[in-house]
C-alpha cells in the first residue's frame, strides 16, 4: 500500500475529528470502472490511443501495469495537472499484444478485482498462458463466477478452490453461449462479452438485475457488436473493434464521500465538477434525495465522454434525514456506495433497514461485519443481518476502525467522524483509500474547517 498522498496534517494518520465545516470545490480521481475498460479495450482493438487518467487509484495502475507487462501499453506518462496519460497501441485480435508468451506470465492485479474478472475474459480468447495473482484480499474473493461460464465457451482455466491464483490458457475457438448469471455482476458480464468477441456466433449473457452497464456503452461506442437491451448482453463473434482516445470522467463513487458528508454535515456546501453520471451509477443521489438531502446536478449537457454522460453535483448541509429501507434492485445501483449510506443511516431519524446485498461480503473486505462492528464501535445501533443490517441512530463516541484494507470502509468512518455521526476516529489503514481515490485525504484536507 503506498503513503497517504500529499496530505500533511492530521488526517494522514487516519485521525478525524468533526469538521466545522465542509465547503469548496473538487474534481475527483478518474472512475474505476471506466478506467479498467478504456484501458483494457484500446488494449484488444486495432489501432493506437490515448487514455487520460485523473489521478489514477491503484487499482487502474494494477491494470496499465498487467497491460505494459502485456506489450500494450507504450507509455505511462504524466499529463497535466496530475492526469496520468496512457498511450496503447493494441493491434486488434491477431497482432501480438496482448498476447501472453506460451511459456506462461504472472500478472500482477493488486487489490483491483475489475481488473482480474475483465482479464480472465479478454485472456480466454487468445492463445498462450497467463496466471493472474492479487494480494490477500483479492485472493479471497470468488472466481468461479467468471471461470466456470469461460470453461464452456472452451477456455482452459483453472483456480485455487475458486480463488486467485486463476491460470489462463486461451483459445481463438471459443464457442458462442447462452449464459444466465446467479449473481448480476458487471464484472462477470464484461469478461464474458470478451469471450463473446473471440466466440463464433452469438453469445448471449442474462443478467438476474440490474448492473452498470460501461462495458456495453463503450464497446459499441468502439465499433463492437454488443448491445445491452434490459438485462440480456448480446455479443455477435467473432469481432475486431477500433481503438479511441477517451477521457475518463470522474468517479462518482468518490463523489459519493463528500455527497454524504455534505448532506450529514450541518454547514456543508461542496461543488464537485465532471462527475460520471451513468444512470445505472446514480443511485446514490436517489437515496440520499430520498432521506432529506438537498442536492443538485447539472449535466454538461450533450458532452459524452467514451460515452458517458458526465456533470456537477452540488450537496448542500443542514437538513435532517430521515430513515430509508434499501432492498432488490436498489442495491445494486448502489453497491459500492452502502457503507457510505450506512453512515447516512447512523444520521437519520428514524430506523433503517438494508437487504439482499450478500454481495458484500465478498468486497475488498466483509463489508456488512465490518461496518457494523465500526458503527457499534462509534456509538450508533447497528445489527447484522446474513444479507444486510438494522441501523439508526447513538451516541457517538471516539473508535478505532477496523478497515481490512479495504478503502470504503476508510472513508466511510473518516465521512463518519467528520459529520459527528461518530467521534474522533483512528483508521486503521488510511493509506487504502488510494486503492480508488488516492487525493482523498487531501481532498478533505482541502474541504474541512
Ligand atoms: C464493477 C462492478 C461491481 C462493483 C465494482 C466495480 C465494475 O462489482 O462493485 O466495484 O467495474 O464492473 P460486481 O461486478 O461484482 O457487481
Amino acid at each position: 500500500m503506498s503513503d497517504v498522498v500529499g496530505a500533511t496534517g492530521v488526517y494522514a494518520s487516519g485521525i478525524v475529528a468533526a469538521a466545522d465545516s465542509l465547503v469548496g470545490g473538487l474534481r475527483l480521481p478518474a472512475d474505476k470502472s471506466v478506467a479498467h475498460r478504456a484501458l483494457l479495450f484500446n488494449a484488444m482493438a486495432e489501432g493506437e490511443a490515448e487514455v487520460t487518467v485523473a489521478r489514477p487509484g491503484e487499482d487502474v495502475l494494477s491494470m496499465a501495469h498487467v497491460l505494459q507487462r502485456l506489450g500494450a501499453v507504450e507509455s505511462i506518462g504524466e499529463g497535466p495537472a496530475e492526469f496520468t496519460r496512457v498511450r496503447l497501441r493494441g493491434g486488434g485480435t491477431r497482432a501480438a499484444a496482448l498476447l501472453p508468451g506460451a511459456g506462461g506470465e504472472t500478472l500482477d492485479c493488486g487489490n483491483a478485482g475489475t481488473a482480474m474478472r475483465l482479464l480472465i475474459g479478454a485472456l480466454a480468447g487468445r492463445p498462450g498462458v497467463a496466471t493472474l495473482v492479487g494480494d490477500a484480499s483479492l485472493t479471497a474473493r470468488p472466481m468461479e463466477r467468471v471461470a466456470a461460464p469461460l470453461r464452456s465457451v472452451g477456455a482452459d482455466i483453472v483456480t485455487e478452490e475458486g480463488h486467485a491464483p486463476v491460470m489462463v490458457r486461451g483459445s481463438r475457438k471459443l464457442r458462442a453461449i447462452e449464459h444466465r448469471l446467479s449473481v448480476a455482476s458487471a464484472q462477470v458480464i464484461g469478461a464474458l462479452a470478451l469471450a463473446g468477441l473471440a466466440a463464433q456466433g452469438t453469445t448471449v449473457i442474462t443478467s438476474p438485475g440490474p448492473t452498470r452497464d460501461h462495458t456495453e456503452r463503450m464497446l459499441a461506442w468502439l465499433g463492437a457488436p454488443v448491445r445491452r437491451e434490459g438485462y440480456v448482453t448480446t455479443v455477435e463473434g467473432p469481432a475486431g473493434f477500433r481503438a479511441r482516445t477517451i477521457d475518463v470522467p470522474g468517479d462518482i463513487s468518490g463523489a459519493a464521500a463528500w455527497l454524504v458528508a455534505g448532506a450529514l454535515h450541518p454547514d456543508a456546501h461542496i461543488v464537485i465538477e465532471e462527475v460520471g453520471l451513468n444512470p445505472s451509477r446514480t443511485g446514490i443521489i436517489d437515496v440520499l434525495r430520498e432521506m432529506g438531502a438537498d442536492i443538485k446536478v447539472a449535466s454538461d449537457g450533450p458532452t459524452e465522454w467514451c460515452p458517458e454522460p458526465v456533470g456537477t453535483i452540488i450537496v448542500s448541509g443542514g437538513r435532517p434525514l430521515r430513515a430509508i429501507d434499501l432492498s432488490g434492485d436498489r442495491v445494486a445501483d448502489v453497491i459500492d456506495e452502502l457503507p457510505l449510506i450506512a453512515m447516512a443511516m447512523a444520521a437519520a431519524e428514524g430506523t433503517s433497514t438494508l437487504s439482499g446485498a450478500r454481495e458484500l461480503r465478498v468486497k475488498e473486505s466483509d463489508r456488512i461485519s465490518r461496518v457494523v462492528e465500526g458503527l457499534q464501535a462509534v456509538g450508533a445501533h447497528a445489527e447484522e443481518r446474513e444479507d444486510g443490517w438494522i441501523i439508526s441512530r447513538g451516541t457517538p463516541r471516539d473508535a478505532a476502525i477496523r478497515t481490512d484494507g479495504d478503502h470504503r470502509i476508510a472513508m466511510s468512518f473518516a465521512v463518519a467522524a467528520l459529520t459527528g455521526v461518530a467521534g474522533t476516529v483512528e483508521i486503521d489503514d488510511p493509506a487504502s483509500a488510494a486503492v480508488s481515490y488516492p487525493t482523498f485525504w487531501t481532498d478533505l484536507e482541502h474541504l474541512a474547517t
